[in-house]
């Protein structure tokens, strides 16, 4: 904690942190991993509308889905010596040597959303949903759905990125249960609406207009609005013929969902400020160890069963 940001009593509304008789406001930098979905920006905007809540001084930096651009800005929150740190990484590699240089510094580092390989021991904790239980609800959604009988699609997120790691792990740990369901089809689109459809439209052509096909998988709600549009296109009837599932539970899939052109999504709560400032500014006061991973809790929603 720099001394040039004690307060001695100014700043109302800031959030301080009390250490004995002193007082600080905390300055917390945040690497986002870009805009890219509809998650993605409303995750943004409630880190930033929580933190103006909190009375939080936040430096955000949005990173374009580029890793590089998330070292540069995570070495300039160290450079400005914030007092705490937020990544939500774009992968997983790649991370040890700037999460050192954070260590030497003094800062600490917490990750949100997304994980990192290597050494636990390099950030406080991690404060997220489990991608792994997404892909398993959504398989043990398909499996029933099917009755343990269908030939999948797979739109898969980011190369490389945590969620795309975790949920097909999760949904593929589901299927080994079940003989008769196959992932036939699978390929990225990068958690983009024009990524899924791209994809989709490739997988149509490649299998005759999705013969033999009964389940669509996306890793996220993005993809698979994109897939709905381009099964369209090619005359099909996603959420009639095909038994769509995927990840997010965005408005625009509630809408999806509920004019039957999917089935069933796995909701990834968004407006998690409220989960994650508290942790880190408990941990500012008292720096008490944490376990290093905190879980949001996930749930899978239809048209029958909506959520908020
Ligand atoms: O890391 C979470 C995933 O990232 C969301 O499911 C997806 O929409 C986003 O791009």
């Amino acid at each position: 904690m720099s001394f040039t940001k004690w307060l001695g009593g100014a700043a109302l509304g800031a959030t301080l942190i009390l250490m004995g008789s002193s007082a600080f406001a905390v300055t917390i930098g945040f690497s986002q991993v870009g805009d890219e979905g509809d998650w993605r920006p409303a995750f943004s905007k409630d880190m930033q509308e929580e933190a103006k809540k909190e009375g939080i001084d936040l430096k955000f930096a949005d990173a374009q889905g580029k890793e590089e651009d998330q070292l540069k800005a995570v070495r300039a929150f160290i450079a400005q010596k914030v007092d705490a740190i937020v990544i939500a990484p774009v992968v997983t590699t790649g991370w040890a040597q700037v999460l050192e240089e954070a260590k030497k510094a003094g800062i600490p580092v917490f990750l949100a959303d997304r994980d990192v390989e290597g050494d636990k021991g390099l950030f406080v904790t991690r404060i997220s949903a489990d991608f792994n239980l997404e892909g398993r609800l959504a398989g043990a959604w398909l499996a029933q759905a099917s009755k343990g009988n269908c030939q999948i699609v797979e739109l898969q997120g980011t190369v490389g990125s945590a969620p795309a790691i975790e949920r097909k792990k999760g949904f593929e740990a589901v299927l080994a249960n079940f003989p008769n369901m196959k992932i036939v089809k699978s390929q990225s689109g990068d958690f983009t609406t024009e990524g899924g459809k791209k994809v989709m439209e490739a997988f149509i052509k490649a299998t005759d207009n999705l013969k033999g096909v009964c389940g669509v998988f996306a890793h996220n709600d993005n993809m698979q609005l994109g897939a709905i549009q381009a099964m369209k296109e090619a005359g099909l009837k996603p959420g009639k013929d095909f038994l769509m599932v995927s990840v997010d539970y965005v408005p625009a899939m509630k809408e999806a969902l509920a004019a039957g052109d999917a089935n069933a999504s796995v909701e990834l709560k968004s407006a998690i400020g409220k989960y994650i400032y508290p942790v880190m500014t408990d941990w500012l006061k008292d720096k008490k160890e944490l376990a290093k991973w905190i879980v949001i809790p996930s749930d899978l929603h239809t048209a029958a069963t909506p959520g908020n």
